[in-house]
């Protein structure tokens, strides 16, 4: 299969803003837009997305996974970013006529299309540094997708590092600077120690990777950061914590630090995973500090984070009752 995220469909729902109205969507080929050099996004970073997932089902019907969430949390982001209001009504029709156009295409588990609806700052001014573009352009690309990381759910070596991904109060943008602003630790953590993430934590406060939200699972219990700013509030990260109590799991949201992860991450049985609609659930088998490295529990996926991966897979894939209402068929 090829890498991730680098094969598109043919085709793409585009709609633009200007003079204080969308377009209709129409559909255009995914081969290129148009922008002016001077467009806002290239200069002042006006542009974010979001990233959600369509699946096959058995009976051959085409589901989408969370969608009001992720609309709602681009129109969240929009807005942090002052860019032109997004109509959810209009979105959602976009997302489900291009899905539904490429049907066909949509591979079977393990496999899904990840729809990637982008939002960005048109308007052609260089002047506006301190102000907001007045137009827009949306559009939903897809992508068929197997595994996001290479390894497959072969456990991830983490770096921890004592910084901040992004400004602490845009972490729940889903903005590219963020990403962008995390890839200088990344890359030193890959080639320094051979990390497959930086794990975020800082003033030792445990907050999320470069991609992907963190959780702790100990014995029967889960625990991740609670929502604040600073971090993305994962949609995939909300389902799991979802699932884990409707299995009687306890769910605590709250402040993790680096010294209490790294010393229950030594118990026998504890597992660590991250979480993302790209990742899915991928298990953390090592964490890296200060020069040392500590296994979590005894290094493998841990039967927790596999029935957690797997309960939520089985939701995906019509295999179990969407009791949630997490689904839409297209
Ligand atoms: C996602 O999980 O959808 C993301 O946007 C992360 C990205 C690195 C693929």
């Amino acid at each position: 299969m090829s890498a991730f995220g680098t094969v598109f469909a043919p085709e793409m729902s585009l709609a633009s803003y200007e003079q204080g109205q969308w377009s209709a969507a129409q559909i255009v080929k995914t081969d290129s837009i148009s922008l002016h050099p001077g467009a806002h996004v290239l200069h002042y970073s006006s542009t974010c997305f979001e990233g959600l997932k369509a699946f096959k089902h058995e009976d051959g019907s085409i589901n989408i996974f969370r969608m009001d969430q992720n609309i709602a949390r681009l129109i969240q982001s929009s807005e942090l970013l002052s860019l032109p209001p997004v109509n959810a009504e209009q979105l959602k029709q976009m997302i489900v006529d291009i899905v539904k156009r490429f049907a066909a295409d949509v591979p079977l588990p393990p496999g899904s299309m990840y729809i990637r609806p982008t939002h960005i700052g048109t308007e052609a001014s260089i002047g506006k540094a301190a102000a907001p573009s007045s137009a827009s352009m949306l559009y939903i690309l897809l992508s068929p997708v197997g595994d996001y990381f290479s390894g497959g759910s072969k456990p991830l070596r983490l770096l921890l590092a004592d910084e901040t991904r992004c400004a602490s109060h845009m972490g729940m943008v889903k903005s590219g600077g963020n990403y962008a602003s995390a890839l200088q630790p990344i890359l030193k953590a890959r080639k320094s120690v051979q990390a497959d993430q930086v794990l975020f934590c800082p003033a030792g406060d445990v907050q999320e990777t470069g991609a992907a939200n963190f959780i702790l699972i100990d014995g029967n219990e889960i625990i991740t950061k609670s929502l604040d700013s600073s971090f993305l509030h994962g949609i995939t990260r909300n389902s799991i914590l979802a699932i884990a109590r409707d299995r009687g799991m306890t769910v605590s949201e709250r402040a993790l630090s680096v010294d209490e992860l790294l010393q229950r991450s030594q118990k026998p049985g504890a597992e660590a995973a991250l979480s993302g609609t790209a990742a899915v659930l991928t298990p953390v088998g090592t964490l890296i500090h200060d020069g040392k490295e500590y296994t979590v529990g005894n290094g493998e996926a841990g039967p927790t984070t596999n029935a957690l991966r797997q309960a939520l897979n089985d939701i995906q894939w019509g295999k179990t009752a969407d009791k949630h209402g997490w689904l839409t068929k297209v």
